[in-house]
């Protein structure tokens, strides 16, 4: 664009408002966060309110058919804005945007909606809202091309924890998943990129940091000798970072140098999420996988002996399809074992494309219900067994904010990423560092009382 086009979005947006709903992972939160950031850039402002906005942007998710659900359902209400308000530009993008048939509907069904593009694309919102101002009729950003954009403006939702992608896209193409259809192939940042931008947050006052990835142990691998466990250990030496975490390690690539580099603590946290997805190896090959059962709690064994109190939490599927009831009490008896400190539970939801949604012997739903419900409450004993750890012990807690429950009492998270209530008299804010005492513990939360300030991370 050119600079007189710039001047003149900008002159059309400044002072106008906008709305940003996410869906999905947090990788999702964070394009988000980009493109609040463009917006708030045009000289526009967030606000919470839908009926308010100019701009209405959903950013949405595909992973689970439940997700599509909601997300054409939500349209319906920015119908009716768009009715009465028919200035109001409707921005659809993510994951979603990137299939066909998607995208297809929405031509039909969701007239109304203004412009469309995939996660690779925010960096052409200025273009594409410039063409908006100017035209009529659906705009349409969705490329082809996967690109890393450095340097794009980033508005933070949370004071407490800043997010930041190190590796795009997914390789990895496990049977059941859409992601590396909507995302592209696996593209790593530079590492001088990534810890120039974990300086500059730490220097901006961000307690936390959390790396991004599908996979955050594939970073790397399109380099000749820095891997994952590398930038993880120049990571820990920020010290204005107090708190480093990551998300999603894949077993087939979780390796003992990563867990050395755990292992030696500082500003790393003692939390690994390392979904297992079943117990059973013939379906965790149906699922391409990649790895046993047995190399599984291999990584569970060896991150419990160089980390003894590690937290180790997962994400779990039922019903893939050809589960039988062998399969599933194979899953059970292996959680049973390892005992996570909790777990996602996933019923299988086909995907269109992907080589599972076309697997025989789905498996019908009363079946599905039924192994979730037994899952669940496995998982529900085990994380409350979990807590327990805690109880009448001293956690030192990031302050999240106010708990949703009461206006004296503060939430926030300990090292392990276990969520604490706590009480506490003294003026704390978001991104503060407490020391709290656990006096009871919830299946989902623990319940304390605020004890001091702490300088450190408590990790
Ligand atoms: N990259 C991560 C997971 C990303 S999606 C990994 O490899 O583990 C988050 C979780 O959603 C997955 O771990 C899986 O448990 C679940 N999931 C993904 N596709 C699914 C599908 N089609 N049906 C049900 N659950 C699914
Ligand atoms: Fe999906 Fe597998 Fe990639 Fe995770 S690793 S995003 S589950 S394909
Ligand atoms: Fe959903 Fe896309 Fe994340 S499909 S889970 S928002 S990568």
């Amino acid at each position: 664009m050119t600079n007189n086009n710039l001047v003149e979005l900008r002159s059309f947006f400044a002072g106008k408002k906008y709305y940003v709903r996410t869906y999905g992972c947090q990788l999702n939160e964070n394009d988000s966060e980009k493109i609040s950031g463009i917006l708030d850039e045009q000289g526009m402002t967030n606000t919470d309110n839908i009926n308010a906005a100019s701009v209405i942007v959903f950013n949405t998710c595909t992973i689970r058919e439940n997700a599509n659900d909601k997300i054409f359902g939500n349209l319906g209400i920015v119908k009716g804005i768009k009715r009465k308000s028919p200035d109001v530009i409707v921005i659809l993008c993510g994951c979603m945007m990137k299939e066909e048939h998607n995208v297809t509907k929405v031509k039909s069904k969701y007239k109304f909606v203004d412009l469309i593009f995939g996660p690779s694309d925010i960096y052409k919102l200025p273009a594409l809202l410039f063409n908006r101002m100017n035209e009529g009729g659906l705009i349409c950003g969705i490329g082809d091309e996967d690109l890393i954009i450095e340097d794009l403006p980033v508005t933070h939702k949370k004071k407490f924890r800043a997010l930041s992608t190190i590796i795009y896209g997914c390789n990895n193409f496990c049977s059941y998943c859409i992601v590396p259809y909507v995302r592209g192939r696996e593209r790593s940042r530079a590492p001088e990129d990534v810890l120039k931008e974990l300086k500059m947050l730490g220097d901006q006052g961000f307690k936390e940091v959390m790396l991004l990835g599908q996979n955050v142990n594939s970073y790397g691998k399109d380099f000749d000798s820095y891997d994952f466990a590398d930038l993880l250990s120049d990571a820990s030496k920020i010290d204005a970072i107090s708190r480093i975490r990551f998300m999603t390690s894949h077993p087939k690539d979780t390796d003992r140098k990563l867990l050395d580099v755990m292992a030696n603590g500082g500003n790393i946290m003692p939390h690994l999420h390392l979904p297992m997805q079943s117990g059973s190896d013939r379906v965790l090959a149906l699922m391409n996988r990649k790895y046993s059962a047995g190399q599984y709690l291999d990584i569970v064994e060896y991150a419990r002996k160089v980390i003894p109190d590690i937290s180790i939490t997962t994400d779990i599927i039922v019903g893939f399809p050809g589960e039988k009831e062998e399969d599933f009490s194979e899953t059970l008896s292996l959680m049973e074992r390892i005992r996570f400190d909790n777990a996602f539970t996933f019923m299988f939801s086909p995907r269109k494309g992907t080589p599972a949604a076309d697997m025989d012997d789905q498996i019908p739903d009363d079946v599905m219900r039924e192994r979730f419900s037994r899952l669940v409450k496995l998982q529900n004993k085990c994380t409350l067994e979990s807590g327990m750890k805690t109880l009448n012990t001293v956690q030192t807690v990031l302050v999240e904010g106010l708990s949703q429950n009461s206006d004296k009492v503060y939430a926030g998270r300990t090292p392990h990423n276990r969520l604490v209530n706590f009480t506490c008299d003294k003026a704390i804010e978001e991104g503060d560092i407490v020391d709290v005492d656990i006096t009871s513990v919830k299946t989902f939360s623990l319940n304390g009382r605020f004890l001091s300030f702490n300088s450190g991370n408590g990790g």
